[in-house]
């Protein structure tokens, strides 16, 4: 269903091919992280879900994992109103737990310029988890600003500017299920 109609004239990515990429992101992420029965809590991987972009993708993702994850969000924005990155990283909040000797993946819904990125990924570093990776829904090769070490990738797409599940035009779109592309005209629109 496309409740927003002519504002998304065309999809992008339907839904199954999202759930289908997402099965296999999972299957990818379990086997370097391999459950070991019994293991303690605190081996859990700790999935750093980048907010608001990246919660769907998240929530979808911890369900196909087929091994333990813990839940953490921190939130950032560089784009505000505007369609293009502006590349100042703000944390609007941060997280509530250390990840000190932790196996964090932080999840994004998409890599553009890659600002967020690169700035959230040192900044994680320097709390020293046991290992730092990315997983990433999506990312725009055209766009890439600033080197980023992505481990998981689940599609390239062109340089345009796309909507639905969990990516919003100013804050709007993310409840749409699919990703598609938004129409020039609803930019303009208050
Ligand atoms: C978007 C997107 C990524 C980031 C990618 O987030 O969800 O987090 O921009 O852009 P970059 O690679 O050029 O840095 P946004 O700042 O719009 O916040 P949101 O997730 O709340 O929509
Ligand atoms: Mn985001
Ligand atoms: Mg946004």
């Amino acid at each position: 269903a496309n409740w927003y109609d002519t504002d998304v004239p065309s999809v992008v990515l339907t839904e199954e091919q999202i759930a289908t990429r997402t099965v296999e992101l999972a299957q990818q992420i379990a086997a370097n992280h391999p459950y070991r029965p019994g293991q303690p809590r605190s081996e859990d991987l700790l999935l750093v879900t980048v907010l608001k972009g990246a919660v769907m993708f998240t929530a979808d993702l911890a369900r196909a994992l087929p091994i333990p994850s813990q839940l953490e969000f921190m939130a950032v924005s560089s784009y505000g109103a505007a369609t293009k990155s502006s590349g100042v990283v703000r944390i609007v909040k941060d997280l509530d737990r250390d990840i000190r000797g932790r196996d964090v993946l932080v999840v994004e819904d998409v890599v553009d310029s890659g600002l967020t990125l690169s700035w959230l990924l040192r900044h994680l570093a320097a709390r020293e988890p046991k290992s730092l990776e990315v997983c990433a829904l999506l990312r725009k090769p055209e766009a890439l600003e600033a080197e980023v070490k992505l481990d998981y990738i689940g599609f390239d797409i062109p340089n345009v500017f796309v909507v639905g599940y969990g990516l919003d035009f100013d804050e709007r779109y993310r409840d749409l299920p699919f990703l598609g592309d938004l129409d020039p005209s609803a930019v303009e629109r208050p």
